[in-house]
């Protein structure tokens, strides 16, 4: 059981992971047709991640006998100007993801509720770790910039960085 203004922003989570998964399969598309392969799989890698936090939040309103909504996704932007925005944007929605995780979390405080919080923390230090990648990964594609046999072995290394 739980109180409705968590309820509610536990669906809302879903949905926003289920978004950022929809934001990486976008880009993923876009480094594809840009012949960054690594790049690619490293987004695509992010899209499934992005899939087990929604479940993850999915399977635990089930668990506490609640009702999951599932509203429409949002489109994500299918166009970017070049391979530093689309690190730019990763950064920034990162930062944006652990904000509002927060304010589920402190919501979670407000209402008493012992076991979202417990749950959420996970997702506190989850969040630590993605925009600590983000950021390391923006930096390394500003530091090689245009230089394209630059990309060509960050690109390379990137798909490897995540075990791939
Ligand atoms: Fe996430
Ligand atoms: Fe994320």
């Amino acid at each position: 059981m739980l109180k409705k203004t968590v309820l509610k922003a536990l669906n809302a989570q879903i949905n926003a992971e289920f978004f950022s998964a929809y934001m990486y399969l976008g880009m993923s598309a876009w480094c594809e047709d840009r012949n960054l392969p690594g790049f690619a799989a490293w987004m695509r890698k992010q899209f499934e991640e992005e899939q087990k936090h929604a479940l993850k939040i999915f399977d635990y309103v089930l668990e506490q006998n609640e009702a999951v909504s599932l509203p429409p996704i949002a489109q994500p932007p299918a166009v970017y100007k070049s391979l530093q925005e689309i690190w730019e944007e990763t950064y920034a929605h990162e930062q944006h993801v652990t904000s509002l995780i927060h304010k589920v979390y402190a919501l979670a405080m407000k209402e008493q509720d012992f076991a979202t919080q417990g749950l959420m923390q996970w997702y506190v230090t989850e969040q630590v770790e993605e925009e600590q990648q983000a950021s390391a990964i923006l930096e390394q594609v500003k530091m090689v910039g245009t230089n394209s046999s630059a990309i060509f072995f960050l690109d390379r290394h990137v798909s490897k960085s995540r075990g791939e």
